[in-house]
């Protein structure tokens, strides 16, 4: 059953390298009109649910290779009211004895599985999504005074912008494999490292390396010779723009907050990167 909500969906996690900060220049440099829509690495999925909320979305796909989020936006899209009951049970508390009971648990349904993933998003440290080798959450309690755990609506308002969408767990290239003249391809991939220090780029057990960035500048361009509209967002380093070079790159500004160990916040320049020229909205 689909249940209508009129408010404007947000990002039901916090999650890091999130584009809330950057949905202006995201819409700035995004094509005006097109046919479906693509974003394979989409964690909080700030972009998709903004243009959602404009009625740009025909259909939609979504993916990631983080197993519990892509379960989340599932339950989600498939059973709102079960999961809203779950949150809203009375187990889901801020204190810390009951955050380490919560992440030691190991759900035995789906439902389950969402609202652990959403609680623990809202009270651990920073919101950091972090797995030990054997893939078990282990970022610490947050000492937050009053975290949202659950919001009602916004899930609701999610649920309804998940309507015209498919949602995929596996890697970036075949999620987009499908993807046709004049479709919209998003990439927000973890960012390429400007130092050694610097950045975030394990959102699962696996690292994302030169190696995988290589991959995806393939990707782009194979979807580039399709016909599609592409763009990705990344940090602004030598091997960015060496592997993107024969496009347009454009330099944005972004304050950033979590860095390898949860810690700092700075202005920096990253980028935006198309395979066409500036459209304006509204023509
Ligand atoms: C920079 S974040 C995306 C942030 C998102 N745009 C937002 O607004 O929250 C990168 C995402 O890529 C996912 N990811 C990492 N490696 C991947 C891979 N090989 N294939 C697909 N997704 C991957 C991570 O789980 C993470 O959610």
């Amino acid at each position: 059953m689909i249940i209508r909500n009129t408010m404007k969906a947000k990002p039901f996690v916090k999650w890091a390298g999130g584009k809330t900060q950057l949905l202006d220049k995201l819409l700035l440099y995004a094509p005006v009109s097109f046919e479906n829509y693509y974003e394979a690495f989409v964690g909080g999925g700030a972009f998709f649910l903004k243009l959602s909320s404009m009625n740009k979305i025909k259909k939609l796909v979504i993916n990631d290779s983080n197993l519990e989020l892509t379960a989340a936006y599932r339950a989600i899209k498939e059973t709102p009211r079960a999961l809203i009951e779950e949150l809203g049970s009375g187990k889901y508390v801020n204190d810390e004895e009951t955050f380490y009971k919560i992440r030691r648990l190991k759900p035995t349904n789906d439902i389950e599985a969402a609202a652990r993933f959403i609680y623990l998003n809202r009270t651990a440290f920073n919101g950091l999504y972090r797995v030990n080798s054997a893939g078990e959450f282990n970022t610490p309690f947050g000492h937050y005074k009053n975290p949202t755990i659950l919001d009602e609506q916004n899930l609701l308002a999610v649920h309804e912008a998940l309507q015209k969408d498919e949602i995929y767990f596996v890697e970036f290239e075949q999620a987009v494999s499908n993807a046709a003249k004049n479709d919209f391809i998003y990439f927000d991939p973890p960012y390429q490292p400007i130092s050694k220090t610097s950045s975030f780029t394990k959102y699962t057990q696996k690292d994302f390396n030169e190696n995988d960035q290589r991959r995806l500048a393939e990707c782009f361009k194979r979807l580039d010779k399709k016909g599609c509209f592409v763009m990705l967002s990344n940090s602004d380093s030598p091997l960015i723009r060496e592997l993107y070079s024969q496009y347009n790159i454009h330099i944005v500004k972004a304050s950033r907050r979590i860095n390898a160990n949860g810690f700092g916040r700075g202005e920096i320049n990253e980028v935006i990167v198309t395979n066409y020229g500036v459209f304006k909205w509204g023509k």
